[in-house]
């Protein structure tokens, strides 16, 4: 087991990876393969602490930095972010080193006395502004909404290094703490769920900073997020990938997601997917049940898309409660230039297609037509027309 572990010369690791994790951010974020809280001692004549740990590992995170350092040998405290994943750990530190200054935007310095509620020695700084460590220095760069208004990136001059807390992170524990040391496949879909479903409503702050930060050239050896791997092999690969993905990145994809009471609109579905592949065999569909597949996954799918098809029947006078909350998460995630359209079958009333169009509308999709109905279960004719919606979709894009 990891407790603390050097990266260079200067830096320690000194975070907690969490292998039991299975959700996130309460239940809004499912997570598969663990993940961690990265934590980094900076030794210079003067020493930082970058960022602390969740809550339930204080305990074990101050006994293990106890073994690294004594604690009155710290003499700053970086907050990068004031969310608990990062900050946890902080009343437990501060009661054994009440004193020591705690470096944050003046945002975070709001979030970290919202959460605890301490008059702790806060020090807000701005961007451009520079911390002393004796022969290095580091630089602070404010990054607000990657993903909460007091994030901030900090950078260690003596050796080249970016903290940049939740930026280019990953839910994914890992004892190996280097990206070159990981499966790439496993490392890449998460570092792709997490940007999907944490940062695709900031896209477009997500572009202006980086670039901003690219701007300076500074060299950069490491990226220390947050959570997962540090990016130490072709480390500003993760940046790159976050351009394209900030840039309304989409892939020749169609997600169908949808949900269904007895199968009639899953048939409706399948006649589509069917009718999609007709008319581009180039294209990748998948069909996603939305009551039965994990949310998340449905984001980062649909993120990848260039069109979406949204299925329900209808009950009650209204659309199946997996798809009304999923069309929810939607419409926060704020996805620019894809198009939709509905489907589902219905018995009597049918509501379902009108009222999922009106709030893919509002979730920013282009609409490409009213969608497609069928009276309850499509016999031929019926999964025919389907088949020619999935066609004349298709020639929509
Ligand atoms: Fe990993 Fe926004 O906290």
């Amino acid at each position: 087991m990891r407790t603390s572990k050097k990266i260079s010369d200067q830096v320690t690791w000194v975070g907690k990876v969490d292998w039991e994790l299975e959700q996130f951010h309460g239940n809004e974020y499912s997570v598969r393969r663990g993940s961690s809280y990265n934590s980094y001692l900076v030794r210079d004549k003067k020493i930082a602490l970058i960022d602390t740990v969740w809550q339930p590992f204080d305990s074990e995170f101050i006994a293990n930095l106890k073994d690294e350092i004594d604690l009155q040998d710290i003499d700053y405290i970086i907050a990068n972010h004031g969310e608990i994943d990062h900050s946890g750990a902080l009343p437990e530190l501060m009661r054994e080193i009440p004193d020591t200054p705690i470096y944050c935007t003046n945002n975070g310095k709001k979030v970290l006395q919202g959460h605890f509620h301490k008059d702790w020695n806060f020090v807000t700084v701005k961007t451009g502004d520079t911390l002393d460590l004796g022969e290095s220095q580091l630089v602070f760069i404010e990054a607000p909404m990657l993903h909460w208004p007091d994030s901030m990136f900090t950078y260690f001059t003596g050796e080249s290094i970016l903290f940049s807390n939740d930026a280019f992170g990953q839910h994914y524990a890992t004892e190996s703490l280097f990206n070159d040391s990981v499966d790439q496949c496993e490392l890449m879909e998460e570092a792709l769920k997490y940007y999907a479903n944490i940062l695709t409503p900031f896209s477009a702050l997500v572009s202006r900073k980086i670039k901003e930060v690219l701007a300076l050239e500074l060299p950069v050896n490491l990226i220390c997020t947050s959570h997962g791997v540090i990016w130490k092999e072709n480390p500003l690969q993760i940046v790159q990938q976050y351009l394209k993905w900030a840039d309304n990145y989409q892939e020749n994809q169609i997600t169908i997601v949808y949900d269904t009471m007895w199968n009639a609109t899953r048939r409706m579905a399948e006649a589509i997917a069917d009718g999609i592949l007709k008319e581009d065999p180039t294209l990748t569909v998948k069909l996603l049940n939305a009551a039965e597949r994990d949310k998340n996954d449905i984001i980062t799918e649909i993120f990848k898309s260039k069109a979406i098809l949204a299925g329900s029947s209808t009950i009650n006078n209204r659309y199946l409660s997996a798809m009304a909350a999923l069309l929810e998460l939607v419409k926060g995630m704020k996805f620019k230039n894809k198009k939709a359209a509905a489907f589902g079958s219905y018995g009597w009333s049918g509501e379902a297609v009108k009222l999922m169009t009106a709030d893919l509308e509002e979730a920013g999709f282009q609409i490409v037509n009213d969608g497609c109905r069928t009276l309850w279960v499509p016999d031929q004719e019926g999964l025919q027309s389907c088949h020619q919606f999935g066609r004349e979709f298709t020639q929509a894009l």
